[in-house]
């Protein structure tokens, strides 16, 4: 009884997530349909093998249990049987290789597509241009990370956020470019049937055609250094009306962030910016500046004392032969006023004012 008390200790946890289900998720593409159905096909042949093969294992083992000291058959070829057991695995392996191959070739198909998703990885989130549609934007792990570790001591389950999500039209043939910026990344969303690696100098291609409006979650799949764990992926499926309008309402902001750049900003509206901008600093640095590279030596270094024009110089270019990339391309003129008020107001760092807040 207290062995089983234990095994139940051990095993009911698991139970408890039963939700999260034991087999593929749902499948929502015609892709990820045909892989659940090649899965299970594969499942239940591997489930006859399994009860035939153990099913004569027993049957020999409890019929010639009392055998001790028989002779055992001393034939050495049998044809009849040799072709049996050759024929046999024959007719599964094809049986399972016809359904597995005319898969594959579908899923290599990015043919006659209606629209295109370039997706690159960086350390560690994801860019997103839309070429038809003038759209280009990043994805960052939005759920604030000492909460995501606080949640995770406790053993919780739960969803880690983006900021951007990628918004996708349902009935619609997605074609994705993929690649990558700095290391080898891979963009995964199993209920879409789609997990390709995005390598960089290289471009990989795939496709997607979503059946039903819904979120549909994924992750980086393939280990890309310290926040390999951090960098959801995050589908929204709507109709296309909706992703029209989404396309506008991403102009618009387009748009906005640059009439930002001309806009004059009360120093809380820069310093609520610059903590929201400093959150990809931090994913590296720490919250305080304190991780790797040369940023802790911000305050009081001669990084510090120095021309802020050499501190913004490597967060624009990034700096070659480290993990620093160039964040030239993500961040407008106002991120950076925002976040260097942001350091030098709430974290102290004298980096220097670039701009001086109005009112
Ligand atoms: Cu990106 Cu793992």
């Amino acid at each position: 009884a207290a062995r089983l008390a234990v095994l139940a200790g051990a095993f009911l946890p698991g139970l408890a997530f039963a939700e999260y289900g034991l087999n593929f998720p749902a499948p929502v593409t015609p892709i990820a349909q045909k892989i659940f159905d090649l899965h299970m096909l594969i499942l239940w042949i591997c489930v006859a093998i399994f009860v035939v093969v153990f099913g004569f294992m027993f049957y020999s083992i409890a019929k010639h249990r009392k055998s001790l000291g028989a002779r055992p058959a001393t034939f050495h070829d049998n044809v009849k049987l040799e072709v049996f057991w050759t024929i046999i695995p024959f007719l599964i392996l094809v049986g399972m290789a016809i359904p597995s191959t005319a898969t594959l070739i579908e899923m290599e198909d990015t043919s006659r597509s209606d629209m295109t998703v370039k997706i690159t990885g960086y350390q560690w989130k994801w860019k997103y241009d839309y070429p038809d549609h003038d759209v280009s934007f990043f994805s960052n792990l939005s759920t604030p990370r000492d909460q995501i570790e606080n949640r995770a001591d406790k053993g919780d389950h739960y969803l880690i956020e983006v900021d951007n999500p990628v918004v996708l039209p349902v009935k619609k043939k997605v074609r994705f470019l993929l690649t990558a910026n700095d290391v080898i990344h891979a963009w995964w969303v199993p209920q879409l049937g789609v997990k390709k690696d995005a390598i960089p100098g290289f471009i990989n291609e795939m496709w997607t055609y979503i059946e039903e409006p819904g979120v549909y979650r994924g992750q980086c799949a393939e280990l890309c250094g310290k926040d390999h764990g951090f960098m959801p992926i995050v589908v929204n499926a709507v109709s296309q009306e909706e992703f029209d309008k989404w396309v506008a309402s991403q102009k618009q902001r387009a748009a906005g962030e640059a009439a930002a750049a001309d806009k004059v900003w009360s120093k809380n509206e820069l310093l609520a910016k610059g903590k929201q901008v400093y959150q990809q600093c931090a994913a590296c640095h720490g919250p305080n500046g304190e991780g790797v590279g040369p940023f802790p030596k911000m305050t009081g270094s001669k990084i510090a004392t120095g021309p802020i024009a050499e501190h913004l110089n490597i967060v624009l270019n990034g700096k070659p032969g480290t993990a620093m990339q160039a964040f030239g391309p993500q961040l407008s003129d106002a991120d950076i006023a925002a976040v260097v008020t942001y350091e030098r107001n709430a974290l102290g760092n004298q980096v220097g004012d670039i701009v001086q807040p109005a009112q």
